[in-house]
């Protein structure tokens, strides 16, 4: 079977495995997304945000009754970057860029070999932070994928053709650090800089938690299941209270492969998506290890957060098993009212679910942090209609699992303790000034239609109350206690994406849906620390039929206290925005353009015939002002 060029990830994973259709579900439940329903609170205020924002008061003025602080972007599908007046941008670094002074420059023919990749920053960057260390400032970036099209370009059918190809590849993905700085010409790249480092699919791992040496995770080359090789498919991220950054393995499946292709696939690799062929890379026929008919543990080995110390270059990521084993998103990280370490996280598949871990030990600043992220309890989220829910503990008691099978085959512990199949979930925010919580929904076009990969149905209903869901929604919330390591919360919808032109009844999104701020598919979420939520979108950018009017893939501001939603930012064509992080001082905001061109009609940031290039830019009030 050959796997069309620039499928997503969760096209493919319909591909190799398709589900039936199920006609038992229910229709949608009236009224459960009615523009006039659980939101009406939200909208009546936020309405008059929006009409305060068009009065013509200056930039200063607006500051003091307008929180959002610039106008609202129209959309559009330009192939560059649109922000408020005012704002300017730059770019501070793209695919292919090197980090240190021995590394080629970007060469547009060859789009690079294995060896300038190793040296360079990676492709199609998502989830990234930006520490202080000293008076430096350390950057890291995922790089989460890259398009094979366009890595690829210069191969007639756009596919890797050699050994150095496919390395070349492997190079692409993984983490990029490397220190910036600003001067009177805006932030640059400091090459050389000694915390400069390439992770990659081949960099050395260690494996911890209640996983590591664990039978499943024994291969021929690492018989003691404890140092697996590379970290790739990292899409969003997170910082942990003692400063260090963590990586989310999400679309680990598509890049195993077996070599007898009639190997019979075994239902826990159904679940995760493992089959015989890969998304297009190749990597098995290079490197043994992805091929699963001769190193069928391998694939258990990926799917994990992994903590990485910015700080310092010699140091081995570690795998944390006990975060889970899934399509990882992101992984948000708060402390609990009893001082444990909480990491919410999403799996970012149709009908997959939403999880929490609470730490076992207490965090405490001048406490050694080593071992925090090892022992915990992880739980996995059921929302009910009432609008409360619970999170469910998966213990060995409640799933005839043990400890390290949980962690190893977290998907079929959630299902075996009944949690709610949800529509995507991708990243997860804290809000710094609340104890609340938000998650976007990106889509689920198979929602009220077909069961998930573990035959879990999914009915419309709850947070997710849209068949046949094409634009995502963001779901929020409370704690009981006002405290994250509570067992209970309450949620509603904070947005309902869609299109309020539309006469098609559930696809017009919530009231604080207008025809000035419409979208799709939310997917990046992170709060400022004003308690603002950045919402950044991966979805439709076709602008036509129902998504006419939506333009590219955006970043909107959303003010969860009265539920308006203003777009701050349009990106280039066929792009998805995805990642972002402030200066210290916030007057910079760092954000990451993805898989530009992806089918062939964007030449960002160069122009005229460039070759598209993903990549991180540097956004700034041009009055050198705050953000927002
Ligand atoms: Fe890599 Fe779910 O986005
Ligand atoms: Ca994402
Ligand atoms: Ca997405
Ligand atoms: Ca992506």
């Amino acid at each position: 079977m050959l796997i069309k060029d620039e499928i997503s990830f969760d096209e493919f994973d319909d591909v190799i495995n398709p589900r039936n259709e199920d006609n038992g579900f229910d229709e949608v439940v009236e009224g459960a997304i009615s523009r006039r329903g659980f939101l009406s609170a939200v909208v009546t205020v936020g309405a008059g945000a929006f009409l305060m924002n068009n009065t013509g008061l200056t930039k200063v003025a607006r500051a003091v009754v307008d929180p959002f602080g610039f106008e609202a972007v129209i959309a559009n599908s330009e192939d560059t970057i649109t922000l408020p007046p005012g704002y300017k941008w730059e770019s501070l670094i793209h695919w292919g860029d090197p980090l240190w002074s021995d590394g080629l420059e970007f060469n547009p023919e060859t789009r690079g070999t294995a060896a300038s990749q190793a040296r360079a920053f990676g492709d199609n960057n998502d989830g990234m932070s930006l520490f202080r260390h000293e008076d430096r400032h350390l950057m890291v970036v995922n790089n989460e994928h890259t398009n094979r099209s366009i890595i690829y370009g210069n191969r007639t059918l756009g596919l890797p053709v050699n050994s150095d190809d496919v390395n070349k590849g492997k190079a692409a993905h993984g983490v990029s650090i490397f220190e910036i700085q600003q001067n009177s010409g805006g932030w640059s790249l400091v090459k050389d800089s000694p915390f400069n480092r390439r992770i990659t699919a081949d960099t050395e791992m260690e494996v911890s938690g209640p996983a590591a040496g664990y039978d499943l995770l024994k291969t021929a080359v690492d018989p003691t299941g404890t140092k697996s090789l590379g970290t790739w498919n990292n899409c969003g991220n997170g910082e942990t209270p003692w400063g260090t950054y963590l990586a989310c393995e999400e679309n680990f499946n598509g890049y195993f492969s077996s070599s007898d292709p009639t190997l019979e696939i075994h239902d826990a690799f159904k679940r995760y998506g493992i089959s015989v062929i890969d998304w297009g890379y190749g990597w098995a026929k290079e490197d043994e290890r992805f091929d699963i008919s001769k190193h069928p543990n391998e694939p258990n080995r990926a799917g994990y957060v992994v903590e990485i110390d910015p700080r310092d270059p010699t140091t081995t990521p570690k795998k944390r098993t006990a975060l889970g084993r899934f399509k990882h998103e992101n992984a948000e990280v708060v402390i609990s009212a009893g001082c444990r370490i909480v990491v919410y996280m999403g799996d970012d598949e149709r009908g997959e679910f939403l999880y929490r871990f609470v730490s076992d030990d207490t965090y405490s600043a001048d406490r050694d942090h080593s071992d925090l992220l090892n022992k915990g309890r992880l739980y996995a989220a059921r929302f009910n209609e009432d609008q409360r829910g619970e999170w469910l503990a998966l213990t060995p008691e409640a799933t005839g699992m043990s400890e390290a099978e949980i962690c190893i085959h977290t998907r079929m512990a959630a299902s075996a303790v009944g949690a709610t199949t949800m529509d995507r979930p991708e990243w997860v925010a804290v809000n710094p000034n609340k104890v609340e919580v938000y998650c976007a929904l990106t889509n689920n076009k198979h929602r009220g239609r077909k069961a998930n990969k573990g035959g879990d149905e999914m009915p419309a209903g709850g947070p997710n109350p849209r068949k046949k869901n094409l634009f995502g929604q963001i779901v929020r919330w409370v704690p009981n206690n006002q405290d994250h390591g509570s067992d209970q919360f309450t949620w509603d919808l904070f947005a309902m994406a869609g299109n309020p032109l539309t006469s098609e009844g559930d696809k017009a999104g919530s009231s604080n849906i207008t025809a000035d701020n419409m979208f799709n598919s939310p997917d990046g979420l992170a709060f400022d620390d004003k308690g603002m939520l950045w919402i950044q979108t991966d979805g439709n950018y076709s602008d036509e039929g129902l998504f006419e009017g939506m333009g590219n893939n955006q970043m909107l501001v959303g003010d969860t206290t009265t539920g308006e939603i203003r777009r701050f930012m349009v990106g280039p064509k066929e792009a998805e925005i995805t990642g972002l992080c402030w200066s210290s001082d916030r007057r910079t905001l760092f954000v990451g353009v993805q898989h530009l061109g992806q089918k062939g009609n964007s030449s960002f940031p160069g122009g005229g015939s460039s070759v598209p290039r993903s990549g991180v830019i540097a956004v700034s009030p041009e009055d050198g002002g705050l953000i927002g």
